[in-house]
């Protein structure tokens, strides 16, 4: 039979890895694909640059069309990122009848409903297995193995490069900057970073996640995003002592009242697994009714545990191809015509339990006025701890945990809070999931 031919766009971090693994463990890989797969040409800005990969035996080219345009590619991997240009290829190489398969969430959540149909008239695969958690084959597990299931709730760490950021200030005092540009050296960090460490991708992930679980449209929009550039030291040592790690948690949950879709930093208690999970490793928990709680683990971001998933795709689409049989598993889990535009709920109407850190003058009456005013909004307050003032200073801390409360009363408890003469400063909020 004969080989599947494969046209690579981007030669990065993620391009370089796949074409070294597929060279790597070609025979392993041909023997579950029924075919030979091959890399027969590659695009990159900068052809001058010195790559990861051996580029020998490829084609190279500075122009994309080059390659959606050749008529002897079968499946198109865009490995470049960004939504304006990628989309415009991947919407070509469809036209063109090719498959694609691609690593890029942000065109997934944002572009993925107008990609998918195109896909589906075209009656071509578009596969994004590497788009979500790396390497961990998560879209597959939710998709097929849990098909069975009503979802009712996941919870995951999924972004890699601010787990290895919260980890590594947290262990070892690092500060937040120079392990970001660790993260970038290493190959794991957007190329806009913001988006890592301001939640972005991690929110573009989740939507993904969400889709597929849920049977709903990818809606970006509607996803609450907060990342972890507010996180500080002092609050990382306070959640351990409370007996609490704070991860980056993206959450999609469905409730009778709608869709919870947020991703936030979160204590969750130190005894799950979830808050063992360290560095650029990501973790994703799907709670659902037949199965109970399942724990997906495995490396979040990098070049070959990325191309892992990437290649997973392709030997996907290139038994699809041997098979003759396109699109037995819908794009989005879920039959086109059963996509259900379910209600989703604004982060205000969203249930959780919070951390709050307060720094306050050391007098009587100012805690009392405090959880007067969590009272007046029906929070009830789970522990508090207060710290020591420092010598020659008459302002110290309280950290509270409160049980579950609707977000927007937590707002209006914090606002009356910071207006109170005995508050200093910012009220620091952190939401909190048991995950039991
Ligand atoms: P890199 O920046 O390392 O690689 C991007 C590649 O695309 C480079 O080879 C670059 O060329 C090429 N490229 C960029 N812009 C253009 C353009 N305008 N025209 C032609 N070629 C272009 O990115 P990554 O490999 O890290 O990421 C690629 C995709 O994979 C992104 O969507 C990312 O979100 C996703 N992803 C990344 C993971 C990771 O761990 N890095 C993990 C999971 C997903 P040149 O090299 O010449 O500059
Ligand atoms: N920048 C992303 C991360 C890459 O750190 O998780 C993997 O999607």
């Amino acid at each position: 039979m004969k080989p599947v031919k494969i046209g690579v766009l981007g030669l990065g971090t993620v391009g370089g890895g796949t074409v070294n693994v597929l060279k790597r463990n070609a025979k392993e890989i041909s023997r579950r694909a029924g075919r030979e797969i091959v890399v027969t040409c590659a695009s990159a800005r900068d052809l001058t640059r010195k790559r990861s990969c051996d580029t020998q035996d490829i084609r190279l080219s500075t122009d994309p069309y080059e390659i959606i345009n050749d008529s002897e590619i079968d499946i198109v991997l865009e490995l470049i990122g960004g939504t304006s240009l990628a989309k415009e290829l991947v919407l070509q190489a469809i036209a063109n009848g090719k498959h694609v398969v691609t690593a890029n969430k942000a065109l997934i959540a944002l572009h993925g409903n107008e990609i998918f149909s195109a896909a589906s008239k075209a009656n071509v695969i578009v596969a994004y297995e590497a788009a979500v958690a790396g390497g961990i084959p998560i879209i597959k597990a939710i998709r097929e193995g849990l098909s069975g299931n009503h979802i009712n709730w996941l919870a995951g760490i999924i972004n890699g490069t601010g787990n290895f950021i919260l980890t590594e200030m947290r262990d070892k005092g690092r500060d937040f900057n120079d392990v970001l540009k660790e993260a970038q050296a290493l190959g794991y960090a957007e190329s806009d970073p913001t988006f890592d460490v301001e939640g972005i991708d991690a929110g573009h992930k989740l939507m993904i996640l969400a889709s597929i679980a849920f049977g709903i449209p990818l809606q970006f929009e509607n996803v609450y995003t907060e990342g972890i550039t507010k996180i500080t030291r002092a609050d990382v040592e306070y959640a351990n002592e409370l007996g609490y790690r704070i991860k980056h948690l993206g959450i999609a949950r469905k409730t009778k009242a709608g869709i919870e879709l947020r991703v936030h930093p979160t204590l969750i208690p130190e005894r799950r697994l979830l808050a063992n999970v360290d560095g650029v490793m990501n973790a994703v928990l799907v709670n659902a009714d037949a199965v109970g709680p399942t724990l997906y683990y495995g490396a979040g971001a990098g070049a070959e545990a990325t191309a892992s998933a990437v290649i997973a795709d392709v030997v996907d689409v290139a038994r699809a191809l041997t098979l003759n049989s396109i699109n037995k598993v819908p794009h989005l889990a879920f039959q086109e015509d059963s996509i259900a535009d379910l209600h989703i709920l604004t982060h205000e109407q969203i249930e959780t339990a919070y951390y709050l850190r307060l720094t306050v003058e050391d007098k009587p009456g100012t805690l009392a006025q405090i959880t007067q005013i969590l009272a007046q909004q029906n929070i009830s307050i789970e522990a508090i701890l207060q710290k020591e003032p420092l010598p020659d200073q008459t302002l110290v801390q309280i950290i509270m945990l409160t049980q579950k409360t609707i977000e927007k009363e937590m707002d209006d408890a914090i606002s009356t809070i910071k207006n109170l003469s005995s508050v200093t400063g910012q009220v620091t909020r952190i939401r909190l999931e048991t995950l039991g």
